[in-house]
Formats: structure tokens, sequence, C-alpha cells
């Protein structure tokens, strides 16, 4: 298979591209910093002893970035089986983007909307494709004015927002691509990483465990069962998000938000 997996340089995505490096896949890992990348790359290969790993360099936080990625991404590659979007962040030393915007909204809920976007044929080309979103646990009410970088609000509001928003946009896209299979995911809560300690400074559960979930959805035979559903790893089944998720007028006025700023944000 080939699959994409963003936020792979640390945390529950890098044990996730280990594990399914290890099945000798295509994978195409991405971070932030080229030099942690190149890096990762190395041990991905050398852990899995699978040479068929490559990676992409995108600051999430800049949509520009994101857009030069997608299209790299539509350069290189001829289809795409999976994507995961899961890199994610809670807490930054700036949290208010240079384009104004809340640092956990474009990159947990912007950047992953553009990327699928632009790269959809590609997913749309993959066998038995499917597209995994990393939503969480913490989902608060998504306020317009948050999306629009008009308000600061918490480190912890900010991302349960951004959260539940993506949480809505995968119930979206999954309605509106038969072809594609679209699951959302709470990985687990507190699960031992980086942005874990750096948000609460403790953790529940071992990293793995996040892994392990990932790696079970993208490589489960067949889709049917996993389409259009949220995961709820902390249950260890398929199970109810925010009433939110299932409003379809909420969903709506989401989406005519986050199209809007997606399309006028640009970096000064
Ligand atoms: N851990 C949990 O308990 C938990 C619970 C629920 C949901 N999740 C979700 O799971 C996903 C992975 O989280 P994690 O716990 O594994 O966190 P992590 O260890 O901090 O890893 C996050 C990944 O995202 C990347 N990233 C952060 N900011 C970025 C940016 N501006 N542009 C591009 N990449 C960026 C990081 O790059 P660097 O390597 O450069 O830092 C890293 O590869 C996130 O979406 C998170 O919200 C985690």
């Amino acid at each position: 298979m080939n699959i994409l997996i963003t936020g792979s340089t640390d945390g529950i995505g890098k044990l996730a591209a280990i594990k399914m490096a290890k099945d000798g896949h295509q994978i195409y890992l991405h971070g932030r910093n080229i030099d942690k990348l190149n890096k990762v790359i190395s041990e991905v290969k050398l852990e899995s002893n699978n040479d068929k790993i490559d990676g992409f360099v995108a600051d999430f936080s800049d949509l520009d970035q994101v857009r030069r990625m997608s299209m790299e991404i539509n350069e290189k590659i001829s289809s795409l089986d999976v994507v995961i979007n899961n890199a994610g962040i809670f807490k930054s030393p700036q949290p208010i983007t240079k384009a104004g915007y809340d640092i956990r909204v474009v990159v947990n809920f912007f950047a992953p909307i553009l990327l699928t976007n632009a790269i959809l044929d590609k997913i749309s080309k993959g066998r038995s494709p499917r597209i995994i979103n990393l939503s969480s646990a913490a989902q608060s009410p998504v306020s317009m004015d948050l999306l629009g970088g008009d308000i600061k609000v918490s480190d912890q509001e900010a991302y349960a927002q951004s959260k539940l928003a993506l949480l809505m946009w995968s119930f979206y896209l999954a309605k509106k691509n038969n072809n594609v299979a679209i699951v959302a995911l709470n990985p687990g809560s507190l699960l031992n990483t980086n942005m874990v300690k750096e948000a609460y400074g403790k953790f529940w559960s071992s990293a793995d465990k996040g892994a392990n979930i990932i790696y079970e959805l993208a490589t489960i035979k067949g889709t049917e069962e996993i389409d259009g559903k949220y995961f709820d790893n902390d249950r260890g089944a398929f199970g109810l998000a925010h009433p939110d998720a299932y409003d379809n007028e909420k969903i709506n006025e989401l989406m005519k938000k986050a199209n809007n700023e997606i399309s006028v944000n640009k970096q000064i």
C-alpha cells in the first residue's frame, strides 16, 4: 500500500509509521523540520528493514507550505491507499500564526482539509482507499470567531474546538465521498507523547496504544465497517461523538466558514 502519515516525526505517528513500514508498505512521512524528518526517515528504514520510506516537509501553521506540499505529492505520487491526518499541536510558544489565526485551528483543522482536498484524486485512485483523521476525546463546540482569528481562547479550549471541527469535517467528507472511506479517531487520552507531556505533565497510557489503533484502521481489510464513523479508543470501540458532529446545520456553517478562511488565508 501507499501510505501518507502527517506528523510522523514523533509521537504516535512515528510509532505507527514504523509498524506499517515493517509490513513492507511504501510510507510517506511528514514533518515540519527537514533535519528531523531526514533523521526519522533513516530511523524508520533501519528499524523496519524497508527502504520504501520517503517524506515531505511543511510547517502546517503556514497554509502556503501545505499548498506546496500538496503540489509535490501530486507530482510525485500516482495513488495513495491510506492518508492519516495525524499532525497536531496543543501548546506553542507562538499560539497565533503570522496570518493571525489560532495555531490549533490552522494545524489541526485547516491544514488537513486543504491537504486532503488537494490530493483527493490520488486517494480516489487507491486500493480500498481510506482517510484517518486524528481527533480527540477533547471536543468543544466550535466558535466561528475562533476560526476567523477574531478571538483568543485558552490552549485547552482551542485544541478541543479544533478537534471537534476535524470530527465534523470527517463526517461531512464521508457523506460526500462514496469511493473513499473516512474515519475519525480518538487514539486514546493522555498517551505518553511530547504533546501530552507539554500539556499535562503526566500521561495515562503508552504511546503504543495510539499507534496500534492507527495501524489497525489503516490495514483493516475492507472499509465498510469504518466509513463515516468515530472510533473512540478510550472505549476500544466505535462510539458517539459530540452532538454537534451530527448537526447538519452546524456542519454546513463550519465548512462554509472554514473554506472561506482557507481560501483567503495568506501569509504576510
Ligand atoms: N497523545 C495523546 O494522548 C492524544 C490524544 C488524542 C489525540 N491525539 C492526537 O494525535 C496526534 C498525534 O499526537 P501526538 O500525541 O503523537 O503528538 P506529538 O508527539 O507532539 O507529535 C505531533 C506530530 O505533529 C507534528 N507537528 C506539530 N506541529 C506541526 C506543524 N506546525 N506543522 C507540521 N507538523 C507539526 C510534530 O512535529 P515535530 O516532530 O516537529 O514536533 C509531530 O510529528 C495529534 O493530532 C493529537 O492531537 C493525541
